[in-house]
């Protein structure tokens, strides 16, 4: 059975959103693990709602490293095959992206390569942008660089706000991520890694 894992930041909409959508796939595949930097962040609670395996590992109080390292051992232990970044907001160090280079995937609220980094619905806003997107992308060393998997683009109304655009953004993000991410997992299963 095809193993993902989750590391996310925050809110952990698209987190749910790939549980969600696995429980419903005819395909076997499990999420068997959410980790999040921060002690405070929804996804925690979330992930527990949902009863899937949670746990905090600070960045913060250890080196990037060390965080690294912890972060290793919890993914060797349920034996992910996959790890989705679902608004995880911190780079990882070159050696970890190279340990799991072609398994580390992550959702960007942008058509990459335009906009990457923080705030990139906002800056697209307010450069005027006609036409949004989301991407999903093999994760390398840069930031929001790695080469781009799927893509779903919408053009809102025009005069639509900040706010509309956002909404219309995570209703994409959360068909677009789980589709791509099912499709990884089902790759791993044919090719009988799990
Ligand atoms: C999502 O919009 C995701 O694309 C973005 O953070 C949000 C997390 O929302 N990620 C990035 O900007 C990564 N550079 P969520 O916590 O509700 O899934």
């Amino acid at each position: 059975m095809p193993r993902l894992a989750v590391l996310a930041s925050g809110n952990g909409g698209n987190f749910e959103a790939l549980v969600m959508a696995l429980r419903s796939a005819p395909s076997p595949h499990e999420c068997v693990l959410l980790v999040s930097d921060r002690s405070e962040a929804l996804a925690l609670s979330r992930a527990r709602g949902l009863g899937v395996p949670a746990l905090h590992i600070p960045w913060s109080g250890q080196t990037r490293t060390e965080a690294e390292a912890e972060l290793e051992k919890a993914l060797s232990s349920v034996g992910a095959q996959l790890i989705a970044l679902a608004g995880f907001m911190r780079l990882l160090g070159p050696d970890f992206v190279r340990a799991h280079r072609n398994c580390l995937v992550n959702i960007h609220p942008s058509l990459l390569p335009k906009w990457p980094g923080k705030n990139s619905i906002r800056c697209a806003f307010e450069a005027g942008e006609t036409e949004y997107g989301a991407s999903v992308h093999y994760v390398d060393e840069g930031m929001d660089t790695g080469p781009v998997i799927a893509q779903s683009s919408f053009i809102p109304e025009p005069g639509s706000s900040l706010e509309t655009i956002e909404e219309r953004m995570h209703e994409i993000e959360h068909s677009l991520f789980p589709l791509t991410v099912i499709e990884l997992l089902d790759r791993i299963k044919a090719r009988g890694e799990d």
